[in-house]
């Protein structure tokens, strides 16, 4: 049993504290945010995600894990300080390091003993170093502080099922007693646990987000080539998954890449090239090309609907994926209000997201929990998100419901085979159905 305080309980905090507790380690998960820890400590989630709260509960309910906003006492109580806290992105494009600045001061004047600290938050290179330095100079007692890169590869909505099969645990430190300490940690978890330098570990998280990013990028450009000469872009990702050096995975076509990760960390990416004197063109790309496919899909709802004014389209699905309510920079923050500008009227299907929604789009749609009172009287279904119960509607039904001709844009590719019966003009992102 290690005593583990994590520092940030937001997303990955939370996840990661939570997995630790469960595998058998004293944990406290820490923020700033009292009302958060309030509502952990009544047993109430802050985020959605699939099979969480149950581990939460039970790990609580044994005594694994407790939530805190006494930061000081976490640290002094833990060995192993593990920083979660947020990396958004500054004006310029940089991850902002405010808040993991924040906490390494907090660190030095709570020190009572050696820690190891680990960085979890996605951080520029160089950022572990730095931290590292920053403690020791600070330091209110002169215990021995070794820096850990521990980058986080979860996928919202099944990182539970992740953090507990994980492919890989990176472990980045020039510290043998740290690598030893953290790489048991991992040990029940992961797959693989690979050992580098701390500044590798940090570029592996953005290596990795970015060719991800870049994948999708990459078929998205092949999708518009595929509508203007008649291919199917569906067919070409099949057929150039099957070749496994390529794969399957992150060859779907669509409205493009949203979430809290791809278009902040490809941005960071971008910039850290930059301050250090290079230009990353590829990585340009991928992001404008993303920003392209959300303009163009509401090109494709306003040609289809031959022009958008007095018009109604009913959103189906606004979060950035399925499995989550997280709305960060999902592509229906951009496209709703482009639609309205148009002269459309918006009615937003979500089943979790709305909450969160209705806090940044505010008026610029009216709401529905129910797909088929979203459909109601719309010209056009906008599929924004591949929800299952998008994929399982009743697709005659939703026709009946609508104005006709009615217009079906499937920014997902994701259409059930009843949809092309049910008599809609199909708009899909590289077929021409
Ligand atoms: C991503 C990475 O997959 C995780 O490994 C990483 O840990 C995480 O970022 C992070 O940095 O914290 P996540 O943002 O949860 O995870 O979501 P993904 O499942 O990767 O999807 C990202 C976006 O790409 C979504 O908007 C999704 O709709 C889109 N996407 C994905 C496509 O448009 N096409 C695809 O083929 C796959």
């Amino acid at each position: 049993m290690k005593r583990i305080a994590v520092i940030g309980t937001g997303y990955v905090g939370l996840v990661t504290g939570t997995i630790f507790a469960h595998t058998g380690n004293r944990v406290v998960c820490c923020d700033v945010d009292a009302r958060k820890i309030d509502q952990l400590q009544a047993g109430h989630m802050p985020i959605f995600e699939p099979g969480l709260s149950d581990i939460v509960e039970t790990s609580v309910r044994e005594e694994r894990l407790s939530f805190s906003t006494d930061l000081t006492a976490a640290i002094q109580e833990a060995d192993i300080l593990y920083i979660a806290v947020g990396t958004p992105m500054s004006a310029k494009g940089d991850a902002d390091m405010t808040y993991i600045n924040r906490v390494a001061m907090t660190i030095a004047e709570a020190i009572n003993s050696p820690k190891i600290v680990v960085i979890k938050s996605t951080v520029p290179v160089g950022t572990g170093h730095r931290v590292g330095q920053l403690i020791r100079e600070h330091r209110a007692a002169p215990h021995e502080v070794a820096m850990v890169s521990n980058p986080e590869f979860l996928r919202e909505g099944t990182a539970v099922k992740d953090a507990l099969a994980m492919e890989r645990a990176v472990i980045g430190t020039s510290s043998e007693v740290a690598y030893k300490e953290i790489a048991s940690l991992h040990e029940t978890l992961a797959k693989t646990i690979m050992r580098t330098s701390i500044e590798s570990a940090e570029m592996i998280k953005y290596a990795s987000n970015a060719f991800l990013a870049t994948k999708i990028s990459f078929i998205n450009d092949i999708a518009s080539i595929c509508e203007a000469t008649g291919a199917d872009v569906s067919d070409i990702a099949r057929g150039m998954g099957l070749d496994p050096r390529i794969g399957h995975q992150f060859l779907k076509a669509g409205v493009g890449f949203g979430g809290s990760c791809f278009p902040k960390d490809t941005k960071a990416l971008m910039r850290i090239a930059e301050t250090n004197g290079m230009r990353f063109p590829l990585m340009n790309a991928v992001i404008e090309t993303n920003e392209r496919m959300r303009r163009s899909i509401v090109d494709k709802v306003n040609n289809a609907a031959n022009g958008l004014q007095g018009k109604t389209v009913a959103v189906f699905g606004l979060a950035f994926k399925p499995d989550t309510n997280d709305m960060r920079d999902a592509p229906a923050l951009d496209i709703i209000p482009a639609l309205r500008e148009h002269g459309a009227t918006v009615k937003a299907y979500d089943p979790i997201a709305i909450p969160e929604a209705r806090e940044v789009l505010g008026s610029r749609a009216s709401y529905h929990t129910s797909l088929y009172e979203a459909a109601k009287g719309a010209d056009v279904i906008l599929v924004l998100t591949e929800w299952k119960d998008i994929l399982q509607a009743d697709y005659h039904r939703l026709y009946a419901l609508m104005n006709h001709p009615a217009v079906l844009v499937d920014g997902r590719n994701c259409l059930p085979d009843m949809a092309y019966s049910a008599g809609f003009d199909i708009r899909q992102v590289g077929r021409n159905y």
